[in-house]
């Protein structure tokens, strides 16, 4: 019978890899309307979320594009722990995304900085929310970590 080895077991150990995917519009976060999105840029929070879960691979991603979110869902969907997607608007209207949320095994996070229930009625609906495994609207850029979190504690 082969014994362990530790070296094997040093290995195999692997880091849980989470992909943050913003859609159009927030890279404009910290200039685009404060008063509902704040004033920090996500690079400087992404700083912030990566020494906080100083032990995952967090990764990010942003396009204006509704195509390239869904080459990002399709390349890292069978191979990371958890995406958190902020979809901006492609969250109301694309079943495009939807059905690419759900052709992936990982799961999905819907997030809101804005607490979209709050704000006009277009934004109420979410054409991915029913594809994810949870939503989490309306806490600011804490919605992020708040998704973290759920995706990586049992
Ligand atoms: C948003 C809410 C969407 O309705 C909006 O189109 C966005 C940002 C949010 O994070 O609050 O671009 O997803």
């Amino acid at each position: 019978m082969p014994t362990a080895n530790p070296i094997d077991f040093l290995f195999k150990f692997e880091v849980m890899k989470i992909q943050i995917i913003n859609g159009p519009n927030l890279n404009l976060l910290g200039v685009r309307e404060k008063s509902i999105y704040g004033n920090t840029d996500f690079e400087s929070y992404l700083t912030e979320l990566r020494n906080r879960f100083a032990s995952l691979e967090i990764e990010y991603y942003q396009s204006n594009i509704e195509g390239e979110i869904i080459n990002k869902i399709h390349e890292v969907g069978f191979n990371f722990d958890g995406i958190v997607l902020n979809a901006g608007a492609y969250t109301h209207t694309s079943v495009a995304i939807a059905d690419a949320i759900a052709a992936v095994k990982t799961p999905v996070v819907e997030v809101h900085i804005s607490n979209v229930y709050k704000r006009e009625e277009f934004r109420h609906h979410s054409m991915l929310a029913a594809s994810c495994k949870g939503v989490i609207a309306g806490f600011g850029m804490d919605s992020y970590r708040l998704a973290i979190e759920s995706l990586t504690t049992a």
